[in-house]
């Protein structure tokens, strides 16, 4: 190891060097004490560290550049840290760490059933790499069917494992949108289910939405998608103070029965870290009484009329078919679905459905592509 000269200047709360490449870069004590490679374990990857009980406040004995790390002797404890100056370089300007599913949105309309991602449940059991290209259509493009399904409430279950677990909401584990004797709910019944995301009542909306259709033997109740960010972004270029009005405003949701009583604001255009469009949440028949002043209301009712009419342009509205053994996955807070009226006489129509946690998703998307994760 060749020591060199770079010079270090220590300071009362950090200190500065250069970085290869000429970068004068600064670290914080706190943060390059808490942050030794030493502070984590290999065999669970989790920090042990605990910079609470440090007596006093970490300061450098001794700095110095040994090859290509920062060589520091802790003053006050028996340590000394080794940091990588490449490793260093990436946290120098407080930008945040990549993620692999920090993918951009591609937004699609109303032409696209033949290009949706199609994987057959055999195809994704099998091959890891397919679950990838699956979760990134998820994260891409929102929504995704996977073919060949067991007509078993097992063969949906398995294929929610392939991305994490099932994700109970207040009505339970799974539900079963058929025609139900004494409904609770639009979908349980064969009228026509106008366009929405699901159960924005709820504190943390699920966030992506499976849809098993075991039976569909019926004369109409044609599915409606639709991409919400498409929608969003045309209409932030064509109304950005409307635009502005339903991405910053929340308003109340409710679902309310004998036993249950399910409340919660959402906006009805959701941003993401970066400000770009995440999806939407619009529900007809959960949005409670909006109550804003009256005033407000002036300018946010005609903003979200816009919106709502925008939504079901047939530019946007893309109209299929699901057919038995199929299962259309898709996130529930960008993809606005419903369906037309159908004749409960005229056949059998049975859709299993449960949630799973797009975090949950996300992060197998990160294990199976993350950098030295692959398996
Ligand atoms: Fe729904």
């Amino acid at each position: 190891m060749s020591l060199t000269t770079s010079p270090i200047t220590v300071t009362e709360t950090g200190l500065e060097l250069v970085l290869p490449g000429g970068k004068p870069a600064y670290f914080n004590h706190y943060w390059l004490r808490d942050n030794c490679p030493t502070s984590f374990d290999s065999q669970t990857r989790e920090r042990v560290f605990d910079i609470f009980h440090l007596e006093t406040p970490p300061r450098p004995r001794s700095a110095q550049i040994v090859g290509d790390a920062l060589e520091i002797v802790w003053d006050g404890e028996n340590h000394t840290s080794l940091h990588a100056l490449d490793w260093l370089a990436a946290y120098a300007t407080g930008q945040r760490r990549a993620d692999p599913s920090d993918l951009a949105r591609r937004a699609w309309y109303a032409n696209h059933y033949a290009d949706i991602a199609r994987f057959s449940q055999a195809d994704l059991k099998a091959d890891k790499a397919k679950v990838a290209a699956w979760l990134k259509a998820l994260i891409v493009e929102g929504v995704a069917i996977v073919t060949e399904m067991p007509d078993s409430d097992e063969g949906l279950t398995d294929l929610v494992k392939l991305m994490g677990h099932v994700r109970p909401t207040f009505f339970g584990e799974y539900f079963d949108v058929r025609t139900h004797i004494e409904p609770t709910n639009l979908a349980y019944t064969a009228k026509a289910l106008e366009l929405h995301t699901d159960t924005p009542a709820e504190e943390m909306a699920p966030g992506v939405q499976f849809l098993h259709c075991r039976a569909n033997s019926v004369e109409g109740g044609a599915n409606l998608f639709l991409d919400g960010v498409a929608v969003a972004n045309d209409f932030r270029a064509l109304h950005p103070e409307d635009f502005r009005l339903l991405s910053e405003t929340d308003v109340p949701f409710y679902c309310e029965h004998d036993t249950y009583d399910v409340r919660s604001r959402q906006r009805v255009i959701e941003l993401d870290e970066h400000g770009e469009v995440s999806g939407v949440t619009i529900s007809q028949h959960m949005a409670d009484v909006f109550d804003l002043p009256q005033h407000v209301l002036d300018s946010y009712y005609p903003a979200f009329c816009r919106f709502g009419r925008m939504l079901q342009s047939d530019k946007y509205l893309m109209r299929f078919r699901i057919n038995a053994g199929e299962c259309i996955v898709f996130d529930n807070h960008r993809i606005v679905h419903g369906r037309e009226a159908y004749s409960a006489t005229s056949g059998a129509r049975y859709l299993r459905g449960t949630y799973a946690d797009r975090g949950e998703m996300r992060s197998t998307y990160r294990a199976l592509t993350g950098e030295g994760r692959f398996k």
